[in-house]
């Protein structure tokens, strides 16, 4: 794993005395890929060590001291002495285990008691389209199952929101109770395509299935998908329910398949022209809101299909399910009313003008991408969780190498910007000062890539402007835990520490550790999370003063 520090990439963390700190125009940062390919990682099949301080529970890495003969580790974190429990032990007198190696500051666990659970796949298709539309798509869903019907279809009324309940009631199911052969999945078994597998026991399990059990019926049902038949008169728009539609999918996954790994996939071929999510009536006099009424303050039903998206995200975020959005149509669709849907949980957002383009087909077979071992490069129902060292003051370590005075010196978080939403788990290594998704030391990302990259901040306070200590290093630890596309359970961790250096006598061990390529992603994502939630030319003279501070 790279972890790119702005501030620094070679070994010193630019520690700044409070004098100094304005003279600090990027933060200090990371750039991290929480599930970024590393074929080297050894397999490792066992949990991992925690450190035993309940406010701490870092995980056994590399920079910690172990005590071979007192059975010992002592957590480079909070400098707890640790007993190794007899199975480490045992395993540690046998081979130095690879989350002890140097060369192993990422390191990554499969959680083998976990139970194995597939992702979930949720189509929902917008049939409001030409035969031609949706010929073409259903070419390609056809082709993401890679395979050769349900017979029984609901319709909802388009025009009104359900809660989950109303959901479950109205389709007879239940949540799903969580058991060891949930779905018939077996431990690194990917779901799809043509696996063979249990048939799943639960009432859920007549909508939700694994595509092996169903997969001819699935291609005969998206086969036999016809043209919404309801007549479209000359001049009026198709009545598009594509916000109750979403509602529908979310609501369905969530009384079902809460925390578990799931992408609801929605399709859509023009704009939502009734009931909750609605950006447009059906009359085609009345063009859709240009960027001109959004401007003015103009735009009819923006506003209220923003609150029935951004609620629909929190549900789906909350729910650790992710939602992608591939609209392909010549006029708009409104997927400036849905972004948030995509933004809160990792999901795609793409936008073609035909689901018959090269950009579509080409594009939805990406996402279906494979690796090396032939496994979807996509993870579920992630949480990133970041711990930093807090050097306490007065405490006398056991540990040699920090048995000099300890410094007073503090790494807080201050926040983050990707693709995440904040489990708003605080503590004291939350950072008054808020970047990007603060107030929080951890994150969750409902789907992940491995290019996936998340932008952390943090600050670096040193209580009584002690001096700097020689030798002394700060750390941080990443840990992510996320559902493998192959059901697995795993954590990966990663495990860094820097030097402190003086600003004011060591400034060029700090201007030479400066990785610039981070800095301008970082500085770019600040500038675009703020234009976002403040329209102000304030965003813009931000900018101007921090290009020219930075040059
Ligand atoms: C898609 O477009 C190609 C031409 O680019 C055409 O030959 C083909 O019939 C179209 N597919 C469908 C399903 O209409
Ligand atoms: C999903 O993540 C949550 C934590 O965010 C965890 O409690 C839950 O067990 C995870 N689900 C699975 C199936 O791993
Ligand atoms: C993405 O979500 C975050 C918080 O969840 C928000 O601050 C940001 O403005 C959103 N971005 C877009 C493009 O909607
Ligand atoms: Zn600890």
């Amino acid at each position: 794993m790279r972890i790119e520090t702005a501030f620094d990439s070679r070994g010193t963390f630019g520690h700044l005395v409070e004098s100094r700190v304005n003279r600090l125009v990027v933060p200090l940062a990371c750039l991290y890929q929480p599930i970024k390919e590393r074929p080297d990682l050894p397999p490792i099949q066992y949990d991992p060590v925690l450190c035993t301080r309940n406010n701490c529970r870092a995980i056994l890495n590399p920079l910690c001291q172990v005590d071979y003969r007192a059975k010992l580790w002592v957590c480079n974190f909070c400098f707890q002495r640790n007993p190794l429990s007899s199975s480490i032990w045992r395993h540690i007198e046998q081979h130095q285990p690879a989350e002890l190696m140097p060369m192993f500051s990422t390191i990554e666990y499969t959680i083998t008691r976990a139970q194995c659970l597939p992702p979930i796949y949720l189509y929902v298709v917008d049939t409001c389209m030409d035969d031609e539309e949706l010929g073409a798509l259903k070419d390609s869903l056809q082709m993401s199952l890679s395979t050769e019907g349900c017979s029984k279809s609901y319709v909802f009324r388009g025009t009104k929101d359900l809660t989950a309940k109303q959901i479950q009631e109205m389709l007879g199911i239940g949540k799903v109770p969580v058991g060891p052969q949930q779905m018939g999945q077996q431990p690194g078994q990917p779901l799809r395509p043509g696996q063979p597998q249990q048939a799943p026991v639960s009432p859920a399990s007549r909508f939700l299935q694994p595509v092996s059990n169903c997969d001819m019926s699935l291609t005969d049902l998206i086969g036999e998908l016809q043209r919404d038949p309801w007549p479209v008169h000359q001049g009026k728009r198709p009545l598009r329910s594509t916000g109750t539609a979403l509602s529908i999918a979310i609501g369905l996954l969530e009384c079902t398949y809460p925390n578990t790994g799931a992408r609801v996939m929605l399709f859509v071929g023009g704009p939502c022209s009734q009931g909750p999510g609605q950006v447009v009536n059906d009359d085609l006099k009345q063009p859709i809101r240009s960027h001109h009424d959004i401007q003015k303050d103009n735009a009819k039903y923006m506003k209220k299909a923003i609150k029935h998206y951004d609620h629909l995200a929190m549900r789906v975020a909350t729910n650790g399910h992710c939602v992608d959005i591939y609209s392909c149509a010549l006029d708009q669709t409104g997927l400036m009313e849905m972004k948030q849907c995509c933004n809160s949980t990792g999901g795609h957002m793409v936008m073609g003008d035909s689901f018959n383009s090269s950009l579509f087909k080409q594009t939805f077979q990406r996402v279906f991408a494979k690796d090396q071992k032939n496994e979807l490069k996509m993870a579920f129902n992630g949480t990133l969780e970041v711990k930093c060292s807090r050097e306490l003051k007065g405490l006398k370590p056991w540990c040699p190498i920090y048995d000099v005075k300890i410094s007073i010196i503090d790494i807080l978080v201050q926040g983050g910007i990707g693709s995440c939403v904040s489990l708003n788990v605080k503590g004291p290594l939350v950072s008054d000062t808020e970047i990007g998704m603060g107030n929080t030391v951890q994150w969750k990302m409902c789907t992940l890539t491995p290019s996936a990259t998340i932008a952390l901040f943090f600050e670096v306070v040193n209580q009584h402007s002690a001096p700097i200590p020689q030798g002394g290093r700060g750390c941080i630890q990443f840990i992510t835990q996320y559902q493998h596309a192959s059901g697995q359970r795993r954590i990966r961790v990663t495990t860094v520490a820097r030097n402190w250096a003086d600003a004011s006598s060591n400034i060029h061990h700090i201007s030479a550790g400066f990785d610039q390529e981070a800095a301008a992603v970082i500085m770019a994502r600040m500038a675009v999370y703020r234009a976002e939630s403040d329209d102000s030319p304030d965003v813009l003279r931000w900018v101007d003063r921090m290009l020219i501070r930075l040059k």
